[in-house]
């Protein structure tokens, strides 16, 4: 086939600090997805977009071309108003759990294509799937037809949704091309976007547990995101969000699963429930939903009757027990005072050590792993009493947690620091 454009052209545009026209952007989307521009060229492309950035009408193209690499889906059969959320990703960011039953409880219907954790940040379906027998692959149809009979659905993306993205994104993951907020944005947002729902609330994470680590730099991110998501129809803001130290007092597969459980009985700790129940009405809001009382949802039993749902339509046994590590090991407060720093990094690295996450794609997690927070910024503690319950499978693993764990956190010995306890939401863009 006579190609229309010549990669090095594309390339050499990008390089030079210019702007990539419709026809070439359409033309190097399509002729990568297809394999006839290469991998290094590619490269060498995204790296010329993290050095010298993208115009927003040009963004706007470049993911309108991501999206058309494969199918959109069509949710129009849907008789309720679809409404989703994304997190950009953290530790202990177990809320998708929670809240999608609980909107759907709300009256809406909830879409959601997740993914596996990568690294130090977990993912959705390693949480789900550590409840005996939940699976995280459906069909289109029996997407479709889960989100119109329960009104919430997790799953895996198939492959036809925004395949040049899947492809992009594991070259920029072993070119150091993932840290560009228009190869991020264009990223999520056309997952998003092809998935289908008439309105996204983008959960954008802030600190060191996140892909953003400053204010200034999540809030472009977040520009970007609502930006794309309004050019394409769906209508989209986004909350920014500490993660500055996890989320909950749970980080871990299982251990997530049994906290968002207490969140839909009406407990649960106060971070997670305040952040779900803020997502939640944005959520609702941008679907004319505004004035339910999600918080009642929650009290009453309704959230937790379409989790149980959500469960079982996916193969889960909602009263099944969740699996258990087979060792655990504390590490204690080294000081009398007040614990005023917990870092979410430090915390997630050392979850992923024990066996929570994954060093490579494809590798298989294990269910009970992770940290448990006894103690939380803000709380006393006292010397040589539990801060920090680690469980794993192998006990061989413990060293090199606590290791991760070192300089993780700080004690106030005079006693008279105080920390908020609940400071979550930091602004709202959109
Ligand atoms: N998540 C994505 O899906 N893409 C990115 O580029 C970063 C995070």
């Amino acid at each position: 086939m006579t190609e229309t454009f010549d990669a090095v052209d594309v390339i050499i545009t990008k390089r030079d600090g210019g702007r990539l026209s419709d026809g070439q952007i359409d033309w190097v989307i399509d002729a990568y997805t297809r394999g006839s521009v290469a991998d290094e060229q590619m490269a060498a492309l995204a790296m010329a977009i993290v050095l010298r950035g993208m115009e927003p009408d040009e963004l706007s193209r470049w993911t309108a071309a991501m999206i058309a690499s494969g199918e959109r889906l069509d949710l129009r059969e849907i008789t309720r108003p679809t409404t989703d959320k994304h997190s950009t990703g953290g530790v202990g960011d177990k809320i998708t759990l929670p809240l999608a039953p609980l909107v759907a409880a709300c009256g809406a219907a909830v879409p959601q294509l997740s993914g596996r954790g990568l690294g130090h940040t977990g993912g959705t379906l390693d949480k789900l799937e550590s409840i005996p027998g939940w699976r995280a692959s459906l069909s289109n149809e029996q997407f479709v037809r889960q989100l119109q009979e329960v009104g919430a659905v997790v799953c895996a993306a198939g492959s036809g949704l925004a395949p040049a993205d899947r492809k992009l994104y594991a070259l920029r993951d072993v070119t150091a091309t993932v840290e560009s907020i228009p190869l991020i944005a264009s990223s999520i947002m056309s997952k998003k976007i092809a998935e289908g729902s008439s309105a996204l609330v983008l959960d954008v994470k802030v600190g060191t547990g996140a892909f953003m680590k400053t204010e200034a730099n999540a809030r472009e991110l977040a520009e970007a995101m609502v930006g794309l998501g309004t050019a394409h129809g769906v209508r989209t803001v986004a909350l920014l969000t500490d993660m500055s130290t996890p989320l909950g007092r749970t980080a871990g597969n299982a251990l997530e699963v049994a906290e968002s459980i207490e969140v839909l009985a009406g407990g649960g700790p106060p971070d997670v429930v305040e952040l779900t129940l803020a997502l939640a009405h944005e959520m609702l809001a941008a679907v004319g939903l505004g004035d339910v009382d999600a918080a009642a949802a929650l009290r009453d039993g309704r959230a937790m009757d379409v989790w149980r749902r959500m469960i079982a339509a996916q193969g889960g046994d909602p009263d099944a027990a969740l699996p258990a590590a087979r060792e655990k090991h504390v590490v204690t407060a080294p000081a009398t005072g007040v614990l005023t720093r917990l870092d979410a990094l430090a915390v997630g690295v050392a979850a992923w050590r024990l066996g929570a996450g994954r060093a490579q794609q494809g590798e298989a997690v294990s269910a009970g792993a992770g940290v448990v927070l006894l103690a939380k910024p803000g709380d006393r503690v006292r010397a040589g009493e539990a801060l920090l319950e680690l469980h794993a499978d192998e006990p061989d693993r413990f060293a090199r947690a606590v290791a991760a764990l070192d300089g993780g956190f700080d004690i106030d010995e005079s006693g008279a620091a105080t920390v908020p306890t609940v400071t979550t939401i930091i602004d709202r863009v959109g």
